[in-house]
This record gives structure tokens, sequence and C-alpha cells, in this order.
């Protein structure tokens, strides 16, 4: 007999690429079964967003989904973008001119300047198209959607830029790649930083969070947990990382380096 609980979240429809799953009423969740990163629909009163969309080659079945539960993207007022990586943002495009795109402002930064190597253009082979942040995001903002209002949490970590969404009166976490069900952590990328991965997570373990809606992998009931588990594992990490730096000559590491930052300068001298 197993002891496994029922799935509390319905699937809606699922095809090869994607399902599309219910996390709470009027929100669901686009699990794209490739590399892309989760997109989120949350369907307000007043207002009606999306969080993150996903990979650019996926649209047609971001699409799908929306019209499956009657949302084309011409009722969809603003794509809040969780942070600058393409797995998360590289549909956002599809959106620009009559959607507003909103990130936070160092993703947005990063985004508007076109830093490839920062959104991980390579890695996900995803087209060198514009994607233009009409709304730069900051610590403490909210966006009121009627019957859903969401905080804006700045909790760097895994880049300098990631933000995460919180309902407090309906507890629901949207937590990126900061957090993911069962503790998994989304790792350290090159703006990030272990510590403040870690203050971060110590700063969403004091929600009273109840659904836990990350940026990959399954929906979480269970967020308390998740958030624990993944405090202990970033300790882990940091005392990892602190051997691995040791076991580096850092010298030899940094000298190329701060030799072509040398040599910059002298071109701008001259
Ligand atoms: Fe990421």
């Amino acid at each position: 007999m197993s002891d496994r609980r029922p799935n509390p979240f319905p699937v809606l429809l699922n095809n090869d690429v994607c399902s599309l799953i219910q996390a709470a009423e009027n929100v669901y969740q686009i699990r794209f079964k490739n590399r892309a990163a989760n997109a989120y629909l949350v369907r307000g009163k007043s207002r009606t967003i999306m969080i993150d969309v996903g990979l650019s080659s996926n649209f047609p079945h971001l699409l799908e989904c929306l019209h499956h539960v009657d949302c084309p993207p011409d009722k969809i007022d603003m794509v809040v973008l969780s942070h600058e990586h393409l797995d998360h943002i590289g549909a956002a495009y599809h959106f620009g001119g009559h959607t507003i795109i909103a990130a936070h402002r160092l993703a947005a930064n990063k985004i508007m300047l076109r830093d490839d190597f920062s959104m991980l253009r390579k890695m996900f082979n995803e087209p060198p198209v514009a994607i233009n942040i009409d709304l730069w995001l900051e610590e403490g903002n909210l966006i009121d959607l009627g019957n859903f209002r969401l905080e804006v949490m700045y909790t760097p970590g895994h880049t300098s830029a990631c933000i995460s969404l919180f309902d407090p009166e309906q507890g629901l976490l949207f937590a990126a790649d900061t957090l993911m069900a069962g503790g998994v952590m989304g790792g350290i990328f090159g703006s990030g930083s272990i510590a403040d991965y870690i203050q971060s997570l110590r700063r969403l373990k004091g929600l009273n969070s109840r659904i836990l809606l990350s940026g990959h992998g399954r929906l979480s009931d269970t967020p308390q947990e998740d958030v624990r588990i993944a405090i202990q594992r970033s300790h882990g990490l940091l005392s990892d990382t602190a051997q691995l730096f040791d076991a580096l000559d850092a010298r030899s590491n940094f000298e190329p380096i701060m030799q072509s930052v040398r040599d910059l300068n002298k071109l701008d001298d001259s």
C-alpha cells in the first residue's frame, strides 16, 4: 500500500512539451518538459500577470496552455521576469509592445544591455532578440491584481538580480530559482553569491507560505520544510566552496584577469 498523499494540484492539459497544472484558484503552472523554466499565470480580478515565460521555442505550447484557460496574451497585463536567465525570459519578446514587461532593476539592466554572458544565451541557444523591460522593480514594490497582492522581495544569490513574489494573504510564494520543491537550490551563477543566497533563504523561511511555486520542478505544499532543507544544503555548499578556494592557487588564476584589465586601461590612457 502506498503512503503517498494524493496530488493536490490537478493537471488540466498534458502534451509532449508541457503540462498545465492548477496551483490554486486562478493560479496556473505551465511546466515544460525540456530545459525551459516554469511559467505561471495569475488571473486577478482587476489585472492578470505571468511570472516568467520560458524559452522562445516553447511559445506555441505556452499559447496552447493560455488558450486552454481562455487567457490569450492580449488578456495579460504584465509579464514579471524573476531574473535574467533566458530559460525564464526567452519568450518575453513575444509579449513586448502590448504587455508591460517588468524585472528587478539589476536584471532589467543586464537584459537591456543585452549582456549575453549573464543571460546564459549560449547555454540556452536562444535567438539574439532584444527584450525591452518597461518597468524596473525594487524590493518592497507591490503588484495588486485585485484579489492577489504580490509583494516583490529582492532575493539575490542565484544571481545578483533575483526576485521572489509573495502573496501573504494566500500564502503563495513564487521563488523562481532561489527555492524549489524538496529544498533543491538553483545554484550560484555569475553575479550570484552563496552568502547572499543564504540570507535570501532565511528571509523566505520567515514567511507564512502555503504553496511554493518554483522556477523548475513540481509545485509544493510544504514550503517550510523545503526552505529548511535548502538552508541546510546552502551551508554545506558554503563550506565546500571555502575548501575549493583553499585548493586553488588564487594568484595564478586571477593574474590573467588582472592583466586584461591592465591592458584595457592602457588602451583608454592612450
Ligand atoms: Fe536561473
